[in-house]
């Protein structure tokens, strides 16, 4: 695997316009997981409606309990509010986290822009300590700014 020849896979699954856009979302997570070892629970989080919080979208991985996160709160919760990247290589070293899993060592999010409005986010956990580097930031951007042009 390398993160050129996953993204014209990406391409194929935006433009399966016959699928609906919850399959084409749940399709990269699978795609994401299956592919890199590291990135052990893939997922979409959405602005919910009108409301300063974060609902569950599609996703790979461990069942979460954390359907609803606040606006602010843990990573997810500041990226919403940040429109920033945030790369947590050790999470046990952060004081706003939102646990999901014991066995979760490190996450990425990277936010979704659509007409410049920070509307969601790809929230990746691994199970491997400090593994994500630029490259990922990088290929997950290319994902999120994919993944705006269906929504
Ligand atoms: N760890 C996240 C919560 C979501 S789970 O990883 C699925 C956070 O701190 O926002």
């Amino acid at each position: 695997m390398t993160f050129t020849s996953l993204k014209p896979q990406i391409e194929h699954i935006i433009s399966s316009t016959e699928k609906t856009v919850d399959v084409r979302l749940k399709n990269i997570c699978e795609l994401l997981e299956a592919e890199i070892p590291y990135y052990n629970w893939v997922g979409f989080y959405f602005k919910n409606g009108d409301k300063n919080e974060l609902k569950l979208g599609p996703y790979v991985g461990e069942p979460t309990d954390h359907i609803i996160i606040p606006f602010g709160k843990g990573i997810c919760g500041q990226v919403a509010v940040s429109n920033k990247n945030f790369v947590v290589p050790d999470v046990s070293a952060q004081d706003n986290y939102i646990a999901c899993s014991m066995t979760v060592k490190a996450e990425i999010v990277i936010p979704i822009f659509v007409n410049n409005e920070n509307i969601g986010q790809i929230d990746i956990d691994s199970n491997t300590i400090d593994p994500f580097s630029e490259a990922d930031e990088r290929f997950l951007e290319f994902v999120c700014k994919k993944v705006a042009t269906i929504l």
